[in-house]
């Protein structure tokens, strides 16, 4: 979970984007700090964290940035996505309303964030399997017809978290 004295080779930028109550707070604080909260509350402004990780023999500096889902809450967006080479698209499987809302949030992302940047759809909350209302096959075939990668996860169990930031990580790499 870094180490400061750490030569940096690389810094990259990845925000987090999606409807309010989706996690996005929390597969952050999963990532950054192992950390997870279940009274986590609502995202006012932007934040951010850094995890410095080791790939392919250089260090990488992620700085993941996370804002509100709510409308009023938000930042600046032309500034939030400036200089980002990485996004996370999230929504609640267990919410069919944050998926919906999935093409608006990729047409922000698409209008204001650099063309290259590299792009994963995660489904969370896949530790509430009994009450699924997204199934798997229509987020994957979402995720093709647009060209993002696609993963679930679960930040409360800690499913595919590492290998979600990973992916995009290595990608931008
Ligand atoms: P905004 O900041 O308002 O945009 O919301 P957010 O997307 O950051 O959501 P946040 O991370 O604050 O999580 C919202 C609620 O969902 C909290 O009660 C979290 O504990 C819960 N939550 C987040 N991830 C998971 C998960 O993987 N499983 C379960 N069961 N709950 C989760
Ligand atoms: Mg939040």
């Amino acid at each position: 979970y870094g180490d400061a004295s750490q030569k940096i080779d690389y810094v990259f930028k990845v925000v987090l984007i999606g409807d309010s109550a989706v996690g996005k707070s929390q597969i952050l604080a999963r990532f950054a700090r192992n950390e997870f909260s279940l009274d986590s509350k609502a995202t006012i402004g932007v934040e951010f964290q850094t995890r410095t990780l080791v790939i392919q023999h250089k260090s990488v500096k992620a700085q993941i940035w996370d804002t509100a889902g709510q409308e009023r809450y938000r930042a600046v967006t032309s500034a939030y996505y400036r200089g980002a080479v990485g996004a996370m698209l999230v929504y609640d499987i267990t919410k069919r309303q944050t998926f919906d809302h999935i093409p608006r949030w990729l047409e922000e992302l698409r209008a204001h964030a650099d063309k290259n940047i590299v792009i994963i759809l995660i489904g969370n909350k896949t530790d509430l399997e009994e009450q699924r209302a997204v199934p798997t096959e229509d987020a994957k075939e979402f995720a093709e017809k647009e060209g993002l990668f696609f993963l679930e996860t679960s930040a409360l169990e800690a499913t595919n978290v590492e290998t979600a930031f990973m992916t995009v990580l290595t990608e931008i790499f």
